[in-house]
């Protein structure tokens, strides 16, 4: 067991880099066993949850290799085993592994995803694609066989824009016979990082980043090089930092269009910051106004940055509410920020945060990743001692984050116990 003690109230200055993208990366990952032949992948993020993935297709009988920021997938002696559940619950991304079999092999085997229990988060929308595409599909205590004697090219609607859903459905259909159009598509950046490297294996995909997304199957796909875009979640996150305790804070590998929501609040908020083409410059203000948002789909205000953002809002003067539209159960770091001093009352999808108020260093828990990113946040801002506990929720998705933090003047450090 991991956990962050951090001494509060350091003002914080110099650079802070952007890494590759966990959702972008996790997608990428168990997409590059639909190539015959070596795939490199660049930028990828130094987290659990890409560890996670390397243990899956090592068990299937992968050759991967890590040099530096790239990773190396060989999948030339892969066998399509079924996946036990001790691998696929680490994380919710190893539902990608069943899109991708199931476009390589026509069968897939492998147990429920785990991830943040952040809410139900069902993939219904994922295996009705599938169906769609001609698979069949049995469940037994969380087992699921996917089965296709041929995969056929078909006219899906999502329900939901559902960026798993989206994903998995292209990677499942990149090899089918025929045409796939995928309605209500997730826009997501990482949806679009994903179509680019299946195109750069030789898919025929168009439309991502739009609603409506369209996939012409092909026979085989070639080993090929791509990048990992830089995550706009970590970014989101440290430039949320750099408006509560920053001092010209320079945010570094940014596609600043990718967080254009957040950027958009802040300037309402009347937050000091230089945008530029892949940086920004932010500080701190002591005039910080309230602001209400509401969680939504890309380019909405992204539900990831949801909790970091009500540590901010904590700080600002007046009434904030923040209205969740994603997940049913967001708010679990509320109760941990009341404790420290903030005061936010939660009704039902919304909290209503009155500000501003002083927080003081206390013992919390990361109940989820975003959640321990908020009360990391809370422990820097907060007068005294704080220690978050369950920490390695935190490190499944950001990278060297006590290293980057103390770089910029952070007092924090990670503790074994
Ligand atoms: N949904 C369904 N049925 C489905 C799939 C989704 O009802 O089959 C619902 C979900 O319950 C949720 C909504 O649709 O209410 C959106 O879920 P989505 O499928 O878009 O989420 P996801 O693909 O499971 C990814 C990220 C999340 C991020 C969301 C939204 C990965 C591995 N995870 O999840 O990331 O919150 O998209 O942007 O890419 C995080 O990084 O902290 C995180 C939770």
């Amino acid at each position: 067991m991991k956990q962050m003690r951090i001494n509060g109230g350091k003002s914080l200055t110099g650079t802070i880099k952007i890494s590759g993208a966990k959702n972008s990366a996790v997608a990428l990952v168990p997409a590059a066993l639909l190539a015959d032949g070596v795939v490199t992948i660049d930028n990828i993020p130094n987290i659990s949850d890409i560890e996670a993935l390397d243990e899956i297709l090592k068990h299937l009988g992968a050759k991967t290799e890590r040099k530096q920021e790239q990773m190396i997938i060989d999948t030339t002696n892969i066998t399509n085993k079924a996946i036990p559940e001790n691998l696929s619950k680490k994380l919710r991304a190893s539902y990608y592994f069943m899109g991708a079999l199931l476009g390589k092999y026509k069968k897939a085997y492998m147990f429920f995803p785990g991830g943040c229990s952040i809410g139900k988060r069902p993939i219904n929308l994922h295996l009705k694609g599938f169906e769609a595409l001609g698979a069949k599909i049995t469940e037994e205590d969380n087992y699921y066989k996917i089965e296709a004697e041929t995969l056929k090219g078909s006219h899906i609607y999502l329900d939901v824009a559902s960026v798993g859903a989206t994903i998995n459905i292209m990677l499942a259909a990149v090899k089918a016979s025929g045409k796939t159009i995928i309605e209500n598509a997730a826009k997501e950046p990482e949806i679009v990082n994903v179509a680019t490297f299946l195109n750069n294996m030789g898919a025929k995909i168009t439309g991502a980043g739009t609603n409506k997304i369209t996939i012409v199957g092909v026979e085989s796909l070639n080993g090929c090089f791509t990048e990992v875009i830089p995550d706009r979640i970590e970014a989101g996150t440290y430039i949320i930092l750099g408006a509560l305790l920053g001092d010209n804070l320079k945010v570094t590998n940014i596609i600043p269009e990718h967080i254009e929501a957040l950027i958009m609040k802040l300037k309402e908020m009347n937050i000091p910051l230089e945008i530029h083409s892949d940086y920004l410059i932010i500080s701190k203000s002591n005039k910080a106004k309230s602001v209400n948002i509401k969680t939504v789909g890309y380019p909405g205000f992204p539900t990831d940055l949801q909790q970091p953002f009500t540590t901010l809002l904590t700080t600002c003067h007046g009434k904030s509410i923040v209205h969740e539209t994603i997940y049913e159960n967001r708010f679990q770091n509320v109760a941990y920020l009341n404790e420290m001093g903030a005061d936010i009352t939660i009704k039902g999808d919304k909290i209503y945060i009155k500000g501003p108020t002083k927080l003081i260093g206390k013992e919390v828990k990361a109940t989820d990743l975003r959640a321990g990113a908020c009360l990391i946040l809370a422990g820097l801002i907060a007068e005294g001692q704080t220690v978050v506990t369950e920490i390695e929720h935190v490190l499944r998705g950001y990278e060297d984050i006590a290293l980057k933090l103390s770089k910029i003047g952070a007092k924090i450090e990670i503790e074994e116990i």
